[in-house]
């Protein structure tokens, strides 16, 4: 089992975001986490990575309690994550935000890097070169020297997923990667998490583009105002009633079909 989640709940005041949600990840899946706007999906990401703690409840990685390690323990053990509202580096070029991603696995500390040492030198040569692969990975090799802040939308969220790669997760968590994308960049995008899977990383994928998700997931959970109400396969998903129905309870542009 890659990740565990046991019995979840998050209050906000007297907002319940979380409400016992249970679910776990089998290595090399990718699972759909759907729901509709303010479902707890974002939440639930918080939780894992150690941004928010939970109220209660408990999450286990590769069977080890990660519940209250800090964000960056997080990120060494393996677990990394995009964000909804993407946050680059504006004014790094794209090579350089891929390579800001490795930081979490250099091993350099703060005084070689003043006296700049050969080992480090070295070191420096390994994370560009890394860098230089994932851009190739996700199509933005040609844009490595361009400032991020001068990318396309569908292009920024490629970088920020070939970010997240330069920490060399086992488990990455993708909060609406097709957020922004047109038609084409959706379709390179399922083509993209695919690429990813068979590299060996585990996925945990938000999204609103019903689609992709079916097309993307092995499998899928389902949460509204909080609680887990289904998991299951793609197929069993879309004709689940009280799945049709919480999409439909909404006044947003969600839609199951
Ligand atoms: N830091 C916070 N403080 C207070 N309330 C919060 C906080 N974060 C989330 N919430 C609330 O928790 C609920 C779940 O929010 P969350 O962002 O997890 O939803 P979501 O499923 O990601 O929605 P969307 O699809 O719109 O991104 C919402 O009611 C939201 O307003
Ligand atoms: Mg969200």
């Amino acid at each position: 089992m890659v990740l565990k989640i046991n019995n979840i709940s998050k209050q906000f005041g007297g907002i319940t975001a979380l409400s016992n949600v249970s679910f776990s990840i089998t290595e090399g899946e990718i699972l759909g986490l759907i729901g509709p706007n303010g479902a707890g999906k974002t939440t639930m990401f918080n939780m894992i990575t150690s941004v928010l703690a939970p109220t209660s409840g408990d999450i286990s990685f590769y069977d080890e309690q990660i519940s209250g390690l800090k964000s960056h323990q997080i990120t060494t053990k393996g677990i990394c994550r995009t964000f909804q509202n993407i946050r680059l580096f504006p004014e790094m070029t794209v090579i350089e935000n891929v390579m800001t991603g490795s930081h979490c696995r250099t091993k350099s500390g703060v005084w070689k890097s003043v006296f700049r040492t050969k080992s480090q030198k070295q070191e420096e040569k390994e994370i560009y070169d890394k860098a230089k692969q994932l851009l190739e990975t996700v199509n933005l090799l040609k844009e490595r020297e361009t400032l991020g802040k001068n990318l396309a939308y569908g292009q920024q969220r490629r970088l920020e997923i070939a970010r997240a790669l330069a920490s060399e997760p086992k488990l990455l968590l993708l909060d609406e990667p097709a957020a922004g994308m047109n038609e084409q960049e959706t379709v390179e995008l399922h083509r993209l998490i695919t690429k990813i899977r068979d590299m060996g990383i585990t996925i945990l994928l938000i999204e609103h583009d019903m689609p992709l998700v079916m097309k993307t997931c092995d499998r899928i959970v389902v949460l509204n105002f909080g609680k887990k109400i289904a998991e299951g396969e793609p197929k069993a998903i879309q004709s689940n009633p009280e799945v049709i129905k919480a999409y439909l309870g909404t006044e947003g542009d969600d839609d199951i079909a």
